[in-house]
């Protein structure tokens, strides 16, 4: 069958919130760009979510509500395989047995654990990051706080993720890369150590063009979740007018080209996302001959995203409502995952030596 052959694809966020606009131009909208031409794989890691956020009542609500954004969003699950990591039992396995080749060093290196671990103890990064000094922190902190052993083991479950579909392109943003050198490690490792060409070494899904970096509103850096400054897919009209007409601005270009601020800058780059390039010539010029008023701008903003996430939200509504179809969808993506989880499983632990009597 032709979808065989194709490049098998994956990708998945966590499910620790609703969508908002950067997972939509970062992640979701180049997911649903893919689906035609591979064979892709979109899941929703709960598994994960965990690490950080081990709330039943909020992560059993994000799983449906990531499902329903996912779909509303354009992911088609009559051409893509959706599905929730935890319904791959096999991940969770293979997950134990990858563990034995991987290091707690590296691990602890891991950028994104030394971030998240300081974060669970209260503590900011000093200038001079040393790895030593860390580790000292980490193992030397007497308080009753506790950087537990899934955050540390995150790269492990994440390289299962990809290695267990066998999947070798991964489209994930610029601080996933890294967790993606350590999976093409651990591939190596597992293939050098039992002397098998056994996994392929994903990489990165390189869509041309600088990645999309969705800024907040509130003058610098990124939209995300934890920066709390996200406008989200399910946004209410009025509640995204409102976030909008009070981003960060500055007091308006004082002589003709001034160079721009970087919270004008970041409006700009929502306004190329969302609106026309006629609009965004209009204030582009408008900044330029010091006419720009910045309520004007982000009136038309506002209205532009609403065009972009009014359809998602109308549809992540009525798909929520309809707890049958979610249901048939992961039953269905989690069907086929497990199909092909369920293989490399069985291979790992004939090459691993677990082959019974
Ligand atoms: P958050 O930072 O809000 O917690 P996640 O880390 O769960 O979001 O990201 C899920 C996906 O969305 C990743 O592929 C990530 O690269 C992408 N993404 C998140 N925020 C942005 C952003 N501001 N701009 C572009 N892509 C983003
Ligand atoms: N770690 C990713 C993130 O926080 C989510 C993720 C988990 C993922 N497993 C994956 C992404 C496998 C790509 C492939 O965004």
């Amino acid at each position: 069958m032709a979808s065989t052959q194709k490049e098998i694809v994956l990708s998945g966020i966590r499910s620790t919130g609703n969508l908002h606009l950067g997972n939509y131009y970062g992640a979701l909208r180049k997911f649903a760009a893919l689906q035609d031409d591979y064979d892709c794989n979109f899941f929703i890691a709960d598994l994960h979510a965990l690490t950080t956020a081990p709330d039943p009542a909020a992560l059993h609500a994000n799983v449906k509500n990531v499902l329903a954004e996912y779909l509303a969003a354009g992911i088609d699950p009559e051409k893509a395989t959706i599905f929730i990591q935890s319904d791959i039992p096999e991940i969770s396995e293979m997950y134990l047995l990858l563990n034995m080749h991987v290091g707690i060093g590296e691990l602890m290196r891991t950028a994104s654990f030394k971030d998240k671990a300081r974060k669970a103890l209260g503590l900011t990064a000093p200038d001079d990051d040393d790895d030593g000094d860390f580790a000292r922190e980490v193992c030397g902190n007497e308080t009753n706080k506790r950087v537990n052993a899934g955050l540390l083991t995150y790269p492990t479950l994440m390289a299962v993720d990809i290695l267990i579909q066998k999947a070798t392109k991964v489209p994930v943003g610029k601080d996933q890369l890294q967790h993606l050198e350590l999976t093409r490690r651990f591939a190596r490792r597992f293939n050098s150590f039992y002397g098998v060409d056994f996994f392929p070494e994903p990489t990165d899904f390189d869509f041309g063009g600088a990645p999309v970096k969705v800024p907040g509103l509130d003058g610098s850096g990124k939209m995300g979740k934890s920066e709390g400054n996200c406008l989200y897919l399910t946004d209410d009209p009025k509640v995204l007018r409102k976030k909008v007409m009070r981003a960060t601005t500055d007091e308006g270009p004082k002589a003709p080209d001034s160079p721009m601020s970087e919270p004008v800058a970041n409006l700009f780059t929502l306004l190329e996302l969302t609106s026309t390039p006629e609009v965004v010539k209009h204030f582009r010029d408008a900044y330029a001959d010091c006419s720009i008023r910045y309520g004007d701008l982000k009136k038309q903003l506002a209205e532009d995203i609403l065009k972009v996430t009014t359809p998602i939200r109308e549809r992540a509504l009525d798909i929520m409502a309809d707890d049958a179809y979610l249901r048939r969808v992961v039953a269905q993506g989690a069907e086929k995952a497990r199909a092909r989880a369920a293989d490399t499983l069985r291979e790992v632990r004939h090459i691993m030596g677990i082959r019974g009597i």
